[in-house]
């Protein structure tokens, strides 16, 4: 099932191209999807490295996910809301960008793993939880987190570089059917 005509639509949305040419307020979207990367990504990666034992080993897990949490989940608010707009301003290219699927798919994985660590070992913190070293699985948590979120942040990145964009034929078959793109694809994506 293809989005391509709902981001065709949004496209065609003033505030779309209104966001996308102003001057100010798409830096300062995209600086904002970069600081809330700081405060979501610094705190949720110091959670994952007590997880793995590596980072404050004497400090109950609890204690670090306890402090943690609340300002992760903020800065993951700052990074959806921030990163909406961003796709809102350029539906179509973004959509159609290898990276940007790359990291969706990533980031359901990583809300996969996320979901499996609160509903499973984390319910039996009380047993581990001044353990320098935690159990297999929770290390296993901490360092599945810690790839899936640096995957995401490298392709986020690389959404920006056009290098594998539909409007650059020839594509390999591969990216032409991983973007998604049309046959049909008329003019540049740049908008
Ligand atoms: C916590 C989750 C997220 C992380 C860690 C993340 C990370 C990043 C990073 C590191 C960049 C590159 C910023 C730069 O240097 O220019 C980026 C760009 C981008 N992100 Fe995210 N992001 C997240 C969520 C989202 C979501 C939910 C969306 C859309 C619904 C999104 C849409 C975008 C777009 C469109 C760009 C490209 C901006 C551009 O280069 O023009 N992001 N993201």
């Amino acid at each position: 099932m293809s989005l391509l005509p709902l981001m065709e639509w949004l496209d065609t949305h003033a505030w779309s191209t209104a966001l996308h040419e102003s001057l100010y307020m798409y830096p300062l979207t995209e600086s904002i999807h970069v600081w809330g990367l700081a405060l979501f990504a610094g705190f949720a990666m110091a959670l994952d490295l007590r997880l793995l034992g590596v980072f404050l080993p004497s400090v109950p897990v609890s204690t670090v996910a306890n402090k943690l949490l609340p300002w992760t989940i903020a800065g993951f608010i700052v990074m959806v809301v921030s990163g909406a707009m961003l796709l809102y301003a350029i539906p179509i290219r973004t959509y159609l960008s290898v990276w940007f699927r790359l990291k969706v798919i990533l980031l359901i994985l990583a809300g996969i793993n996320v979901w499996i660590f609160h509903s499973g070992i984390y319910l039996k913190v009380k047993e581990w939880d001044l353990a320098k070293r935690p159990p297999v699985r929770a290390r296993f948590a901490g360092a599945a987190s810690l790839l899936l979120w640096a995957i995401i942040i490298f392709s986020g990145r690389m959404i920006a570089y056009n290098w594998f964009d539909c409007d650059r034929q020839p594509q390999s078959s591969f990216v032409n059917w991983f973007a998604g793109c049309p046959d049909d694809l008329e003019g540049n994506l740049h908008g």
